[in-house]
C-alpha cells in the first residue's frame, strides 16, 4: 500500500481525467491521497473533492505565493472549512523566496499566523520551503507551539533535514529524487531513517524522470518509493509499508 502525501488533484490540469487518475492511483496500490489547498477557493475545491472519494483527504491553507491575498475573513473561512471530517492537515504554508510572488515580509508574517491557526485547529502542518531554508528552519525552531508536520518537497541538505527531524517534523520526498542532478537529495534519503520519511508527487508538477515534460499524477508516487528503496538498499515493500504507516500516523488516517 502507498500514500501520496501531497497532490493537487483539485487543479484544472486534472479536469479532463480526474476520475481516471484516481482509478489509476488505486490500481497502482495507493490507499490514500492527500489533496492540498493553496488558497481559500482552492482549499474549498480540495475539501469538496475529498468528500466525493473515500481514498481522498484534504489539507486547507494559503501557499506563500498567495498570502498577499489573505484578508480579514480568510482565516475564519479556513477554520470553518477545517471542521470538515476529511480535513487532516493545515497547508501548504511556508516561504518561497525563489519566485517571491508575495513580498518576503508578508510571507514571514503570514507563515507565523498560519502556524498559530493550525495549532488552534489541532492540525499538523504541511510546510513549503523553496530557497528559504535558513528562514524556514529558524521560524520552525522559534515556533512555541506543537511541532507536528512535514517539510513537503524537501530540497535542503542533510544538515537541514537533521534539524527538522530533531524538531519533530517528517521529511517528504518528491519524484525529483529520480532526477540525475539530485545527488544531494539522494544523500539526504540515504542518511535519514525510513521512519521519518513521507512520499509525495506534488502533482501535476515534478513528474518522475521517465515522465519529464509530462503531467505528474498520484499513481507515479510508486516511482518515488522504488527510488528510495534503491538509494537506501532497502526492500521496496518495507519502504511502502513504512512511509504509509508514517503518513497514517501524522495525518491520523484510519
Ligand atoms: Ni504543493
Amino acid at each position: 500500500m502507498l500514500i501520496d502525501s501531497h497532490a493537487h488533484l483539485e487543479l484544472d490540469e486534472f479536469d479532463r481525467d480526474r476520475e481516471e487518475a484516481i482509478n489509476r492511483a488505486r490500481q497502482e496500490g495507493l490507499e490514500a491521497i492527500l489533496v492540498v489547498g493553496i488558497n481559500l477557493d482552492d482549499s474549498r475545491r480540495a475539501v469538496e473533492l475529498a468528500n466525493q472519494h473515500d481514498m481522498l483527504f484534504a489539507a486547507v491553507g494559503t501557499h506563500p505565493h498567495d498570502v498577499k491575498k489573505i484578508n480579514l475573513q480568510t482565516y475564519d473561512r479556513m477554520a470553518e472549512l477545517a471542521r470538515d471530517k476529511k480535513v487532516v492537515a493545515y497547508g501548504e504554508i511556508g516561504l518561497d523566496f525563489f519566485r517571491n510572488r508575495s513580498p518576503k515580509d508578508v510571507q514571514i508574517r503570514r507563515f507565523g499566523e498560519q502556524l498559530e491557526l493550525a495549532q488552534t485547529l489541532n492540525l499538523p502542518v504541511i510546510i513549503h520551503d523553496r530557497d528559504a531554508h535558513k528562514e524556514t528552519t529558524a521560524i520552525l525552531k522559534n515556533w512555541k507551539g506543537e511541532k507536528r508536520g512535514v517539510i513537503h518537497c524537501f530540497s535542503g541538505d542533510y544538515a537541514m533535514a537533521k534539524q527538522c527531524l530533531d524538531l519533530g517534523f517528517y521529511i517528504s520526498i518528491p519524484a525529483t529524487v529520480t532526477y540525475p542532478k539530485a545527488e544531494e537529495l539522494r544523500e539526504v534519503v540515504k542518511k535519514i531513517p525510513l521512519n521519518a520519511i513521507l512520499i509525495e508527487t506534488d502533482c501535476p508538477f515534478l513528474p518522475p524522470q521517465i515522465y519529464r515534460g509530462k503531467r505528474n499524477e498520484p499513481a507515479y508516487v510508486s516511482h518515488v518509493a522504488r527510488k528510495i528503496a534503491a538509494v537506501k538498499n532497502a526492500a521496496p515493500a518495507d519502504v511502502e509499508s513504512q512511509t504509509t504507516a508514517n503518513a497514517r500516523h501524522l495525518f491520523s488516517l484510519h
